[in-house]
């Protein structure tokens, strides 16, 4: 681990720089398409606030779809192809562990580069501003709980969720039916299935304490209906599929009036959605189409099921006098014709629960320094045009970009990331040319404890060799304290 008492040189004089906060798919891309696309040598540097890089890619996407994952390989030759002088002439630099607006002023940023491009996602959470949602004890966000299971530096040992008592959780509800509320509820209901977790990187502390959960039931409240559910097939289908562990799947026929779908003004994916449900409602053996029959339920399964309840807005949440959850008190919804949500206040219900996780979607913060270098923050996401970052008064902002989900609130897969982060580089590319001249040569990394890229390497090599003597991809390590203990022995 590299600790300097100067300030390093992140430009010349003759070279256009750029600078990259953030090294999710969002600043990764980004940096991978500036690099392979520039004719003029380019130098640039992408800012981590993690000591190891690529966000949601590590600390998001579930432990049991480690093919989402290879967009890592992506990076990584990106990274060692550009990490010496090649003959494209450009550089790359990665630090880790420094924390934009913090540790070094994005304003510093912007006085030292030719441009800066926001790609630092949404670390924070939605909230439904309903009692009992911040005093309940077993009331957790979805980003807590994947953050927990996923080992992220900041959560792996969190007190909430490792000192609260999962062994008494048999019911769990699940606000929100997005496609994280349908990785939580799989990732709970196969919480006892060892064959699912033991090849995965998934944090063995929070697995040893969801292990002991006898879940018995997950619930997933959506305040819309059955058609404007807000998964993706792929990930409902793999919900279905658990059935081949004795996992069923529950829909009420009151949510299935189907026969309303207007079958030409239907699109293909809604269409797949509607053969797909209609298929699984079937016992196994009537199923008649051989794509919906692929794992016959085993006899001695578990006895668990997961439910998909629509049209409910939750109102409040309740506890014991210990101050333990106890329900959560819902009121049913109608859809008006113009597919808006309309209450039904005097329909009122409580659905009893021992652990309620809220899926809202992640929330996302502008950094301290937005106020006073008058930057635009609007609805959860940068303000900008086409990634052309914007005053709070709708003027482009020179220099500066946003990209991936800071750009647009926390919507879109890793793909669609991709393709937002392309754009944004090209973007980039295209005004770099006239870019406006620098006010500082150098930036400040003095009191920085910074992590490179070849230390990350080492992070990595040790995380796979441990893996692998437990027969898994990789362990990983659990806090920032530990990566920057093992870097400083090394
Ligand atoms: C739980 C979950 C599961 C998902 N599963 C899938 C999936 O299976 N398939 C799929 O295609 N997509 C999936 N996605 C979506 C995918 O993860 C996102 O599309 C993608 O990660 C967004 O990339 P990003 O770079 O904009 O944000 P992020 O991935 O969040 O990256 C932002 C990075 O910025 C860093 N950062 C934050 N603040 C600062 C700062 N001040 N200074 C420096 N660095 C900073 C963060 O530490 C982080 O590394 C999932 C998302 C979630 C939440
Ligand atoms: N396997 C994968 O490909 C994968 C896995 C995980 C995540 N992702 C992607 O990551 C992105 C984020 O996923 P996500 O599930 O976190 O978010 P999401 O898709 O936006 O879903 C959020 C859910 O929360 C509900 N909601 C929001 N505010 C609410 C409120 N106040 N009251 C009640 N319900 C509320 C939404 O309902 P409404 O629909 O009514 O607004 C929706 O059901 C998505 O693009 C997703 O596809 C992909």
């Amino acid at each position: 681990m590299l600790k300097t008492s100067v300030g390093i040189r992140l430009l010349s004089t003759s070279r256009k720089s750029v600078s990259v906060v953030g090294s999710g798919p969002s600043g990764f891309y980004t940096v991978c398409r500036l690099l392979s696309k520039s004719k003029e040598p380019l130098d640039v540097t992408l800012w981590e606030r993690l000591p190891v890089p690529f966000g949601l890619s590590r600390y998001g996407v579930a432990p049991d779809h480690p093919e989402v994952k290879n967009c890592e390989d992506t990076f990584s030759r990106c990274a060692k192809e550009f990490q010496t002088r090649n003959a494209s002439g450009h550089t790359f630099r990665f630090f880790g562990n420094v924390d934009i607006g913090k540790d070094i002023k994005l304003e510093q940023l912007l006085n030292s580069q030719d441009a800066v491009v926001l790609s630092y996602g949404c670390g924070g959470d939605h909230k439904l501003n309903i009692p009992g949602e911040d005093t309940a004890n077993g009331v957790f966000t979805s980003r807590e709980v994947v953050s927990w299971y996923n080992g992220h530096p900041s959560f792996a040992r969190n007190e909430k969720l490792s000192s609260f008592n999962w062994s008494r959780v048999k019911k769990v509800g699940i606000i929100g039916n997005g496609n994280v509320a349908l990785d939580l509820a799989r990732v709970l209901l196969s919480n006892q299935i060892g064959e699912v977790w033991a090849q995965t990187d998934i944090n063995p502390l929070a697995l040893e304490k969801l292990r002991t959960a006898p879940i018995e039931e997950v619930k997933l409240i959506a305040r819309r209906d059955f058609l404007h559910s807000k998964f993706t097939n792929k990930e409902f289908r793999e919900l279905w599929e658990l059935e081949r562990f004795g996992i069923r799947g529950v829909i009420r026929p009151e949510f299935l009036d189907l026969h309303e779908i207007d079958e030409a003004n239907t699109d293909r994916v809604l269409k797949r959605r509607v053969e797909m449900i209609t298929e699984y409602m079937l016992p196994f053996d009537q199923r008649t189409k051989k794509n919906y029959k692929k794992h016959r339920p085993p006899k001695d399964g578990f006895n668990k099921q997961w439910e998909m309840d629509y049209l409910k807005t939750p109102l409040m949440i309740n506890s014991d006098a210990e101050g333990n959850l106890k329900s959560l008190t819902v009121c049913a919804n109608k859809m008006t014709p113009d597919n808006r949500v309309e209450r039904l206040s005097n329909q009122t219900q409580d659905y009893e629960f021992d652990v309620l996780i809220t899926s809202l979607g992640y929330g996302s913060n502008p950094l301290d320094e937005f106020k006073s270098l008058n930057i635009g923050f609007v609805k959860n996401h940068v303000a900008n045009k086409q990634g052309a970052v914007l005053n709070t008064e709708n003027e482009v902002i020179p220099g500066l970009y946003a990209a991936g989900w800071i750009r647009k609130g926390s919507s879109g897969v890793i793909a669609s990331t991709m393709a937002d982060a392309f754009e944004v580089a090209d973007a980039v590319l295209r005004e770099l040319p006239t870019s406006q001249p620098r006010k500082q040569s150098t930036i400040d990394v003095s009191n920085c404890s910074f992590t490179t890229w070849n230390d990350w390497l080492k992070l990595d090599a040790e995380e796979r060799r441990r893996g692998q003597e437990q027969g898994k991809p990789r362990d990983k390590f659990l806090s920032a304290s530990e990566m920057l203990e093992f870097l400083n022995k090394k």
